[in-house]
C-alpha cells in the first residue's frame, strides 16, 4: 500500500489522506479511553465492528436524506469520507436519564425524559468538553445561529431513525452523542453528520433486562466489552464473517 499522510489521530479513530482531494480515510482503532483519556484499554476487535456499524447506520441516514460525511467502507477497519470542517460541538441527543445527566440533576438512570433533550458540550479537552448553551454558542461564533437551527434538526432526524433502528432488535436508544461539519458542495455551504455512530457513542439497553451494550461497560469497568458490541453487530444482521477480529496486522504506514 502506498505511503499515506496522517491527518489528525483521535483517542478511537486515525484519519489519513483520502485517495482523492476533499476525501479522508477514517480508520477504526481498538483503543478506547474515557473520562477525557483517564482510563485506557483495548477492546479486541471493536474498530472492525464500529466500522460496520457506523457504515450501517450512516448508509441509511444518507439514505433517508440525511447527509453524512460516510461514502464508502474500505475495509474491516477502514471507510473512505468527506473531508469536513469538524464544528467543534459534541451534540448529545437523550430519551432516557443516564450519565452525566442523571448525576448533574439528581435522576435515576433510566428515568423516562419527558421529551427528547438535545445538548451541546464544547470540543475542548483541557477544559473536559463542557456543556454549553445555544448562547455560548452565539457569541464565541462557534456555529451560525442557522446552523444550530439545522444542527437539532439533524439531530432529531437521527434520533427518530435510531430509536426504530434499535427498537426492532429489542435495543432501547438512551442516548448518543454525534458531531457535524462544514461541506462546501457547488458553492454552498452544508451540514454533515460526520465521525462515527457506534456503542462507543451511544447508550444502548436491551429493552427485556436493560443489559448495557456499550462502552460504559468499559467505562464502568463491568466487562463483556466485546462481547456487548458483537452483539449489537449480530443483531443488527452485520457481524463480520469470521467474526469481528482481523488477524493480519493493519497495512498502515505513518
Ligand atoms: P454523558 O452522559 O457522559 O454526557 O454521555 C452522553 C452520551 O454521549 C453517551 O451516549 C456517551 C456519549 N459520549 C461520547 O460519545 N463521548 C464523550 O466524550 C462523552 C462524554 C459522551
Amino acid at each position: 500500500m502506498s505511503r499515506r499522510r496522517r491527518v489528525y489521530e483521535g483517542k478511537a479513530k486515525i484519519l489519513y489522506e483520502g485517495p482523492e482531494p476533499g476525501t479522508l480515510v477514517q480508520y477504526f482503532k481498538d483503543d478506547a479511553t474515557a473520562f477525557n483519556n483517564e482510563k485506557r484499554g483495548t477492546i479486541t476487535g471493536k474498530g472492525v465492528l464500529n466500522n460496520r456499524i457506523s457504515e450501517h447506520i450512516m448508509t441509511h441516514l444518507n439514505g433517508m436524506g440525511v447527509p453524512t460525511h460516510f461514502i464508502r467502507r474500505l475495509n474491516m477497519r477502514e471507510q473512505l469520507v468527506r473531508q469536513v470542517e469538524i464544528i467543534p460541538l459534541e451534540v448529545v441527543v437523550r430519551n432516557v436519564a443516564a450519565g452525566s445527566i442523571a448525576k448533574r440533576l439528581g435522576m435515576d438512570e433510566g428515568t423516562q425524559l419527558p421529551r427528547t433533550l438535545v445538548e451541546f458540550y464544547l470540543k475542548d479537552d483541557a477544559l473536559n468538553d463542557p456543556l454549553v448553551t445555544e448562547d455560548h454558542i452565539n457569541a464565541f461564533n462557534w456555529a451560525h445561529p442557522q446552523e444550530v437551527e439545522e444542527i437539532m434538526g439533524l439531530a432529531m432526524r437521527v434520533n427518530d431513525f435510531m430509536v426504530g433502528l434499535f427498537a426492532a432488535i429489542g435495543i432501547k436508544l438512551v442516548d448518543f452523542k454525534i458531531e457535524f461539519g462544514r461541506l462546501w458542495e457547488n458553492d454552498q455551504l452544508r451540514i454533515v453528520l460526520a465521525d462515527e455512530i457506534s456503542p462507543d457513542s451511544c447508550r444502548l439497553w436491551d429493552t427485556k433486562t436493560n443489559e448495557k451494550l456499550d462502552k460504559d461497560r468499559f467505562r464502568r469497568d463491568m466487562g463483556g466489552v466485546s462481547e456487548a458490541y458483537q452483539e449489537v453487530a449480530r443483531r443488527l444482521g452485520i457481524l463480520p464473517e469470521g467474526g469481528p477480529v482481523d488477524h493480519k496486522e493493519p497495512e498502515l504506514v505513518q
